[in-house]
């Protein structure tokens, strides 16, 4: 959601915090702003709508070298896109920078406007600059001043202040991601609503739990303060090492492309962290069901995860979006295990769906990619999909391994079960997988011209049966996310009870075909092909049916990949999305109205 970095020190502050806000642009990206203190101890304010590289004209003038700045990437929740409505918004004083939403914004906003208070914008972040303004009149300590207007808001926030006669700065948070570090020589100070921004900068990265005010001043130790003013010790500490560099394009046009191509080696490398993943701490006993619950991409990889956990296991599972689980009064109990599926570790729903099972004495073991996010540390149990940063809004390579990891979740709990497992099977099927998906993308010809013809074409219908329904659903998103087209991810048996009546000569179906229910899915496409719909089908060796009935054909054999066959199918409907986008003329690693962690309810 949106981006936060703050800095303090010798290094140019404007520099800092544009170089950060850059690394979490991918997250947020529709205004950006920022404030400094300058050489005459004014905070001078930037903001521009649209993309960083905005601000970054907006402030080339700007040659000073700042010591202390804040600055952020919206992502626009309350009040439109457009320069006021940017952060930081200000005080007498002081500027603020949010991530989140404050939920009684509108009673506390009617408040203050009855006081005499004015708003500059429609935002709710602009009401906690409000606050600290009428708190100020009676508190002088600004410590004492954030934690009463901090109190004073509900719901899960991130709040950043630049104090300008102290020159400090101060931030909180309430269930919303916060980082914050200092270099080695103790001359910079760092905080930002990601480590990522920070992996540069700092050795260690201190994570203040909630309610935890942390100030950042000049030649001081970052201090970690509880409401009632005294030290507090409720923080995280993490090594750097835990975070990856690994955050260019290289020779790739796109992210997105670049993760794509990435998956075969992260699959072969999978095998060398299953050592590190056995080693850490699992649960003891088998879970009587299993409840998944994640959101997007992270869901469909949990329906994947059902498939292969209740063939294999034989427990039984469901998946539900966290949006909708934490509200359904879902029904568990203690023999239950919660799984939580997240490539940031930071998703409000499904943290708040953690927070709900943890309530309720539910285990929570936790798949995901970011080893220091918010789900990471709350979780019981953690198994790391080690995929490296994900930067491409629409997820792909992180879907894979989403998947992977929770066939190796499978694995674990059928060695709980007393099943002896074969952890050298499942690294050859991986290898096998990995090997399969070189081949779909040494053959991204077939598919640059299948994306060409098809790319004009007024509805996307994706299909497939069993294992490979969730990929429909995912192929279905990515197209959806990346090339605004309408795409729909069904079963294949069910488009004919009802979507089925959209179907003509401008609608394709993308049918991913498997070995198992051939003759059952050669109907359904005869249905579709019927009613003059575009056949496009991958999978299966080539059979005279299929030749026949398909305007296009990506054969793939796919049969020796077991459970893992929608993963190699899944990568042509990756490429196909990115190909159709890149006719369409879309912005790939940043689509409109997407962001990469949505931190907001
Ligand atoms: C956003 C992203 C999706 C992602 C979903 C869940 O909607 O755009 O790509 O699948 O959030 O994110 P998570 O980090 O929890 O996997």
């Amino acid at each position: 959601m949106c981006g936060i970095v703050g800095h303090l020190g010798t290094f140019n502050s404007l520099s800092v915090v544009l170089d950060g806000l850059e690394a979490l642009e991918y997250r947020g990206y529709d205004s950006a702003g920022v404030s400094l203190i300058d050489r005459d101890g004014k905070i001078i304010t930037a903001k521009k709508e649209g993309r960083l590289t905005n601000l970054r004209k907006e402030v080339s003038n700007l040659k000073e070298i700042y010591f202390a700045g804040i600055g952020h990437t919206r992502w626009a929740t309350h009040g439109n896109v457009n320069k006021v409505n940017s952060h930081p918004h200000f005080g007498d004083g002081f500027s603020v920078v949010h991530n989140g939403i404050i939920e009684n914004a509108s009673e506390l906003k009617e408040e203050l406007i009855k006081e005499g208070y004015q708003f500059l914008s429609d935002t709710d972040s602009e009401v906690f600059v409000r606050l600290v303004e009428k708190i100020s009149k009676t508190e002088k300590e600004f410590s004492k001043v954030i934690f009463t207007a901090f109190s004073r808001i509900r719901g899960n926030n991130c709040l950043v202040a630049l104090n300008r006669d102290e020159r400090k700065i101060y931030a909180i948070k309430n269930n919303a991601p916060l980082a914050c570090g200092q270099s080695d020589d103790g001359t910079n100070y760092f905080v930002s609503s990601d480590p990522y921004a920070l992996q540069k900068y700092i050795d260690t990265i201190y994570f203040p739990e909630n309610n935890v005010l942390c100030v950042l001043s000049m030649d001081q130790e970052i201090a970690f303060v509880e409401p009632d003013l005294s030290d507090s010790n409720k923080f995280k500490t993490e090594k750097n090492s835990l975070l990856s560099s690994e955050n260019t394009k290289g020779d790739f046009e796109h992210y997105m492309l670049k993760e794509i191509w990435e998956q075969p080696n992260l699959i072969d490398q999978f095998k060398i962290h299953l050592e590190n993943e056995a080693n850490q701490k699992f649960l003891t006993t088998v879970p009587k069901r299993i409840a998944i619950v994640a959101c997007g991409t992270a869901y469909y990889a949990g329906l994947f995860a059902k498939n292969v956990i209740e063939s294999r296991c034989r427990i039984p599972v469901s998946v539900d979006m966290a949006s909708e689980f934490r509200y359904a009064n879902p029904v568990l109990d203690k023999n239950d295990l919660a799984v939580f599926i997240s490539q940031s570790g930071e998703t409000a729903d499904t943290l708040a769906a953690l927070h709900l099972c943890k309530e309720m004495g539910v285990k929570a073991l936790s798949i995901l990619n970011v080893a220091h996010s918010t789900i990471y540390r709350e979780s019981d149990f953690n198994l790391m999909i080690n995929a490296g940063p994900e930067i491409g809004v629409a997820s792909t390579k992180a879907f894979t391994m989403q998947c992977l990891t929770s066939v190796y979740l499978s694995e674990r709990l059928m060695t709980l079960m007393g099943e002896s497992v074969d952890l050298v099977k499942f690294n050859k099927q991986s290898s096998r997988l990995a090997k399969k998906i070189e081949e779909i993308l040494s053959r991204t010809d077939e598919i640059k011209k299948i994306a060409e013809s098809i790319h004009s074409l007024n509805g996307f219908f994706f299909t497939g049966r069993n294992k490979s329904f969730p990929i429909a659903l995912e192929g279905a998103l990515k197209l959806k996310e990346i090339a605004y087209v309408h795409a729909e991810g069904y079963a294949s048996g069910e488009l004919k009870h009802g979507p089925i009546a959209m179907i003509d000569e401008g609608v394709v179906n993308i049918a991913y075909i498997e070995n198992n229910l051939f003759e059952k899915t050669l109907s359904n496409i005869q249905e579709i092909k019927t009613r003059k719909g575009i056949i496009l089908t991958i999978g299966k060796t080539d059979t005279e049916e299929l030749k026949n009935i398909s305007d296009y054909r990506f054969p793939l054999d796919v049969d020796d990949l077991d459970d893992l066959s929608p993963l190699a199918l899944n990568v042509f409907g990756q490429l196909l999305s990115y190909y159709i986008a890149k006719h369409k003329g879309t912005d790939i690693d940043k689509p409109r109205n997407l962001a990469k962690s949505v931190t907001v309810e």
